[in-house]
């Protein structure tokens, strides 16, 4: 299966924020306790670029990819410790232009139809759609999914256990993106216990639709 089609099979990816990278390690495994081989590692930190390593060097299982990618010097620091994607919350041409050169999939946060002809352009039809709650959720991707009919959303912001699967359900939507069950609370106090508990919940109501 190439990214895409994991992405799509999982139909989740969590949007997590390291402040250390000696959380890393339990993050991916409190991930994979929950049946979720997804992590998109925000360059919000400082810790994302060795976080990203350590996840990619101990868990080969894993789609360990990049988050919040606003730069090209992230992107670059990114592939570099070996992230298997790159999303970012906007469209950033040098970054999407690298991920390309690199042959590594991107997704760009794009919610006008003009970010989302930029990423057409560069021969895209995946992108992120942030913030999704903020820019009219599902009623925006049912319009642009007529528009753009070649073109698939990974809807992030304001997704939650209560409306993912209504997301999931529009054939536009190849997965959602969400921090819900990788609190940045939940990860300070080292509570991963509570990481696999709503990762399991999560990818048991998913694998009713997708599976
Ligand atoms: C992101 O950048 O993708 C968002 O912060 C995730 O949105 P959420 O925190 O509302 O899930």
């Amino acid at each position: 299966m190439n990214f895409f089609e994991i992405l799509e099979s999982r139909g989740l990816a969590p949007v997590v924020k390291l402040k250390s990278s000696s959380s890393a390690l339990p993050l991916a495994e409190a991930l994979l306790a929950g049946g979720l081989p997804v992590a998109e590692i925000t360059f919000r930190t400082d810790a994302a670029e060795e976080s990203i390593r350590l996840i990619s060097r101990e868990y080969s299982e894993m789609l360990v990819g990049a988050g919040t990618v606003v730069n090209l010097e992230q992107a670059k620091r990114a592939i570099g410790a070996g992230a298997k994607f790159l999303v970012s919350p906007g469209y950033n041409q040098k970054v999407v232009e690298y991920a390309i050169e690199a042959g590594i999939p991107v997704l760009p946060g794009c919610c006008t139809p003009t970010e989302i002809l930029s990423a057409m352009e560069m021969g895209l039809n995946v992108v992120k759609f942030f913030p999704a709650n903020v820019f009219g959720g599902l009623n925006t991707i049912k319009t642009y999914a007529s528009v753009f009919p070649s073109i698939r959303f990974m809807p992030t912001g304001g997704v939650g256990i209560d409306n993912l699967l209504e997301y999931l359900a529009h054939p536009a939507v190849i997965a959602v993106g969400g921090s819900w069950m990788v609190k940045d609370s939940y990860i300070d106090e080292g509570n991963f216990g509570k990481i696999t508990e709503l990762t399991r919940q999560a990818v048991k109501a998913i694998a009713n639709i997708r599976k």
